[in-house]
């Protein structure tokens, strides 16, 4: 395929040897969470083993080490998107960093804020809510092949202060056009925020060539452990915001009568934080960086299109993804007539893992596409062209078996 090692990469990673269900795991369900390979499950037991203190607050030897480790995954992070170190706001998922901007921005009663029909809840709920402020909230329409309306995005409701638009969709695979949908929101006036939890674990991403003020993503999807996420928040723009969480390490003094507030990143960062999962994140952009962040998208997108070509073969098969210009590593799809639990059920005693239901994006699933789930098969880099053959020779097996002709 290419010049990737995948063999080798997959013995950096113990779980893939893994058996479910007497047969070997093939994990396709990387759009819910990653694996993660040894150099971070190791670095973890580093870190409490010779690291562990409370940065930022102590200031005893063991201490400044924590605080060299945490604010050296700052400075990895920052780099890994090409953003500067101080725009980097530590969280605990893309759902948290998404809520904090929707309670830090300076809305005023009559403004809009969008979002699309094609978003994660994460990317959705925050943004509903906000009409309980007298906040108008706009849902970006879909077309038929999962692209955006663009029309909608060149003509901004008067007012608009915030577009958030997901980078690439968790269920129709639809990678948008981000950079293009920030330059002409910017013309209007309005702030962008990106929902990059599925896109920056799988490609190269730069936060200064897209421009947005605000990028929301997850460490679980990209290697790293549970429990810390990233917020981008570009320079500039953080000194207009309100603190979300307010406590210690995030003020500069404090009296009972007047309280002055740290600048970003810390501002956005009261409380002792998930300093393990910072430092998690830290090892898993190494191990990305090694592979190459090119060479991951690369090699994913020959993979999307296997399955894609080998999914042609499959009958009773309906397939919701990868109808847009431009689309990877999800494969959204029902076997006609069986609910995609019980596919996925099915699936699963053969060693299979994927993804059913919802897909917290409920309103793209039953409103939108009309149906009541679909079944997600989800890529990542360690997967190869052998798991993908499995995979639809075993859905082929069910379809002839419980699909409806
Ligand atoms: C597009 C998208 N946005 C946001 C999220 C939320 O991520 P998390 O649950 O890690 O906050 C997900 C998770 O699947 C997602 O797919």
């Amino acid at each position: 395929m290419n010049n990737m090692d995948i063999e080798k990469i997959r013995k950096d990673f113990p779980i893939l040897s893994k058996k479910i269900n007497g047969n070997p795991l093939i994990y396709l369900d990387n759009a819910a969470t990653s694996q993660k390979p040894s150099a971070v499950i190791d670095g973890i037991k580093y870190f409490y083993e010779n690291i562990n203190a409370n940065p930022i607050r102590s200031i005893h030897s063991l201490a400044e080490e924590a605080t060299k480790a945490y604010n050296g995954a700052r400075e990895k992070v920052a780099a890994f998107i090409n953003a500067d170190p101080e725009e980097i706001v530590f969280v605990r998922n893309a759902t948290e960093a998404i809520n904090l901007v929707s309670f830090a921005f300076p809305f005023k009663e009559g403004d809009h804020v969008s979002t699309t029909y094609m978003e994660h809840h994460s990317n959705l709920l925050p943004w509903l809510r906000l009409r309980e402020k007298g906040i108008n909230v706009d849902i970006v329409s879909i077309s038929d092949d999962y692209e955006l309306d663009m029309d909608y995005y060149k003509q901004l409701p008067k007012n608009t202060r915030l577009v958030a638009v997901t980078h690439a969709s968790n269920v129709t695979g639809t990678i948008n056009d981000v950079k293009e949908i920030t330059r002409i929101s910017h013309e209007q006036g309005s702030l962008v925020l990106i929902d990059a939890a599925q896109s920056i674990p799988h490609m190269p991403f730069d936060v200064k060539d897209i421009d947005a003020d605000f990028i929301a993503f997850s460490g679980h999807k990209m290697l790293a452990p549970f429990g810390i996420g990233v917020l981008y928040i570009k320079k500039d723009i953080a000194e207009n915001l309100k603190p979300f969480l307010t406590g210690g390490e995030m003020i500069k003094d404090v009296s009972l009568s007047k309280v002055i507030y740290e600048n970003a990143p810390n501002l956005f960062e009261a409380g002792t934080q998930n300093v393990e999962g910072a430092y998690g994140l830290g090892l898993a952009i190494d191990y990305l960086n090694k592979i190459g962040m090119g060479n991951v998208e690369k090699y994913e997108n020959e993979l999307t299109n296997y399955l894609y070509e080998r999914a042609k073969e499959l009958k009773n098969v309906e397939v919701y993804s990868g109808k847009s210009k431009a689309f990877s590593g999800i494969f959204s799809f029902n076997v006609s007539g069986l609910h995609s639990h019980d596919t996925a059920y099915l699936l699963d005693k053969k060693g299979i893992a994927i993804r059913s239901g919802f897909h917290c994006a409920q309103p793209l699933i039953e409103d939108r596409l009309k149906l009541d789930g679909a079944a997600r098969a989800s890529l990542y880099f360690y997967n190869t062209k052998e798991e993908i053959d499995t995979f639809i020779n075993e859905l082929n097996n069910i379809a002839e078996k419980y699909g409806r002709r």
